[in-house]
């Protein structure tokens, strides 16, 4: 293991098996540090914050692990409207943030029109935009990148194309992959990531994950385990094991990627009080606050007992300030693209 893992860090390659021999192994110190010391090399030790708007609880589709599905008729829907939106990214760029994350269900409301019309209002507060808003068609994502949008989060979830389709009834892992291919093609830095622990996922298949990050390549990526909600049909699935496994996957994406822009997720924080504090130690340099205003945040359930439902964004970015430097790393006031880091040493 030790002579994979120093190939790994020294020349970011890694072969499926060795993958799922590194994410099965008992004690994953060495691969934990070995991530560290790469983050450290290539992203440095500041840690870019994205300040995080979940403007619409709407979503058309019904992915079977998501909280937010259509057919979940416990959900609280609720939409903001472009001026809140707007005057939630000012507040953010008061905050300090350089980057506001821009997410929803797949809400039809907020046609092509509508949505570039947010991004230039934005755009005028000098902010990058990520927009993290599901499927569109190429015609949509070249608007929203002719209107001033940056990047987008796309998560695959899983490379398995059958537990995809089976996990997303009415969506195609074709169409998934198709706009993944069209937002890297249209100059967005793109963001992807996967869900780790979904019932049927293998090793085998979250090795697959992480070298098709690889062969895109995505500009970031962002892991979050499984944690079943109540109200969806998984559930009663179990959610053991999935933070370890969530910080190997990360770890081994540091190690492949080493200078790609990894987000510790608040569903690790979910899981473990120190869950994003333990990702940023093992190759994480992103993390995205919550800026989303009052009882928005909690009724935005893609799984139970998300953090900070009763903190407001301002408590969010105090503390998360102090949870970064409390490990000895500091907040950066770049704008945090993909390489910035490097270039700029
Ligand atoms: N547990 C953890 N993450 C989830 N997501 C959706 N449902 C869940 C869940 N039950 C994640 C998906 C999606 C992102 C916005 O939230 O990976 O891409
Ligand atoms: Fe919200 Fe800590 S990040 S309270």
């Amino acid at each position: 293991m030790q002579s994979i893992l120093q190939r790994a860090e020294t020349q970011h390659t890694l072969t499926a098996s060795e993958i799922v021999s590194l994410l099965g192994c008992q004690d994953p110190f060495s691969l934990f540090a070995a991530a560290n010391r790469v983050r450290q090399k290539y992203v440095g030790d500041g840690v870019y914050l994205r300040g995080l708007i979940e403007f619409s609880s709407f979503c058309k589709n019904d992915c079977m692990y998501c909280g937010l599905r259509g057919s979940n008729t416990h959900a609280q829907r609720y939409r903001l409207s472009p001026g809140q939106i707007v005057e939630m990214a000012q507040k953010a760029a008061g905050y300090g943030y350089k980057t506001v994350v821009l997410q929803s269900g797949e809400d039809l409301w907020f046609t092509v029109e509508r949505m570039c019309e947010i991004i230039r209002e934005i755009k005028k507060l000098g902010l990058v935009i990520t927009l993290s808003i599901g499927e569109k068609t190429r015609e949509e994502y070249a608007a929203y990148r002719q209107a001033g949008a940056d990047r987008y989060l796309l998560r695959i979830e899983t490379t398995d194309k059958q537990l995809y389709e089976k996990l997303d009834p009415r969506m195609s892992f074709e169409n998934r992959m198709r706009c993944l291919y069209d937002l890297k093609d249209l100059g967005y830095e793109v963001g992807s990531g996967s869900l780790v622990g979904l019932p049927g996922q293998t090793l085998e298949s979250l090795a697959d994950d992480l070298l098709f990050f690889k062969q895109l390549p995505v500009d970031m990526a962002g892991i979050g385990p499984f944690i079943p909600h109540p109200h969806t049909p998984l559930s009663q699935e179990s959610v053991e094991g999935h933070f370890e496994l969530s910080l190997k996957m990360m770890a081994l994406m540091r190690l492949l990627l080493p200078d790609i822009n990894i987000p510790a997720t608040t569903a690790m924080e979910t899981l473990h009080p120190q869950g994003r504090l333990l990702a940023l130690k093992c190759g994480a340099n992103v993390v995205m606050p919550n800026v989303t205003e009052g009882d928005y945040r909690k009724q935005y359930e893609l799984y139970p007992g998300k953090i900070c439902t009763a903190e407001s964004p301002a408590q969010c970015r105090g503390c998360i300030q102090g949870k970064i430097k409390s490990i000895g790393r500091f907040v950066s006031n770049r704008p945090g693209f993909h390489g910035e880091y490097l270039k700029n040493r």
